[in-house]
């Protein structure tokens, strides 16, 4: 057995819900202080891989490293104590209903760390700083739009200062303004704190803008990875449809037909 160094390896995993087989043979890695991004169809799985590396998913089959921990061989509390290296962004953003927001954000400070009250609140208004959200600080989840939920899961995936981010559609139904923002906020965390980050996404100008390597999903597998210049013009059909959202190619290839001809 070779010794992982990458921050993130995914070997041959497969990942099967029911008789669905999402992942099939699926490898991938990271480097430390890469920003990675997974492009990939609505369903194909790129949610399912965040969850994967997180640990909150177990795969039908193959291995998953962060660092030197083998993540599917772990207890839970190992796995526990792993994951606060960890700081995810959900898609829908997962906040807390009941509690305010910065009481959403100290959550993972009061659950992990001995921290004070004092400090806890310190780390907190820094992080709501960072992403503009500190006047919101008091407010319930419910009272935020969409994207300010997402600036605030953002807060919290990153309060005990993680090696790695992930970050699940992190610009979906923001304005194109506050989406630069986050971006931004995403590159600055892996040049000045040497965060590494894996951003899956739909959101074509945010992909180009975040990534250092990009990586394509289909069919349960990477059917192409290269650096973002490289990959914008890979001669791989899918990956050639998917940059251009054209509706010729073997994405949908036959559905369409369905579609048109109702
Ligand atoms: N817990 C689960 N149980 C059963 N099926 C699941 C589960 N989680 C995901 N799936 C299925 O796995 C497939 C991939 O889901 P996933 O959420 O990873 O896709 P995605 O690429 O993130 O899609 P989107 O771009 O729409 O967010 C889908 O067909 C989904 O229905
Ligand atoms: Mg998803």
């Amino acid at each position: 057995m070779t010794t992982p160094t990458h921050m993130v390896e995914l070997r041959d995993v497969c990942m099967q819900f029911d008789e669905k087989k999402v992942l099939d043979g699926f490898s991938l890695h990271v480097e430390p202080q890469e920003r990675l991004v997974v492009m990939g169809q609505s369903g194909s799985g790129k949610s399912t891989i965040l969850r994967l590396i997180l640990g909150t998913l177990r795969p039908s089959a193959g291995s998953i490293f962060f660092k030197q921990f083998e993540i599917t061989r772990l207890q839970r509390r190992k796995l526990q104590a792993v994951r606060q290296y960890m700081g995810m962004v959900y898609q829908y953003s997962a906040l807390l209903s009941s509690r305010s927001v910065g009481s959403n954000v100290a959550l993972p400070l009061e659950e992990l760390t001995d921290k004070s009250p004092d400090e806890i609140d310190k780390i907190v208004d820094e992080k709501l700083d960072l992403v503009g959200m500190k006047d919101s600080k008091e407010l319930l989840p419910e009272e935020l739009s969409g994207g300010m939920k997402k600036r605030v899961a953002l807060a919290r995936a990153l309060v005990l200062e993680p090696e790695l981010i992930l970050l699940d559609e992190p610009s979906a139904g923001l304005d194109p303004v506050i989406a630069s923002v986050i971006d931004e906020l995403i590159i600055s965390l892996s040049d000045t704190a040497k965060v590494t980050s894996i951003t899956v996404t739909h959101e074509m100008d945010s992909a180009f803008r975040i990534g250092t390597r990009m990586a394509m999903l289909y069919q349960g597998k990477i059917i192409e990875e290269a650096e973002p210049e490289k990959f914008k013009q890979s001669e791989n059909p899918v990956v050639a449809q998917f940059l251009s959202g054209s509706t010729e190619g073997p994405i949908l290839e036959g559905s369409l037909d369905a579609i048109t001809k109702k």
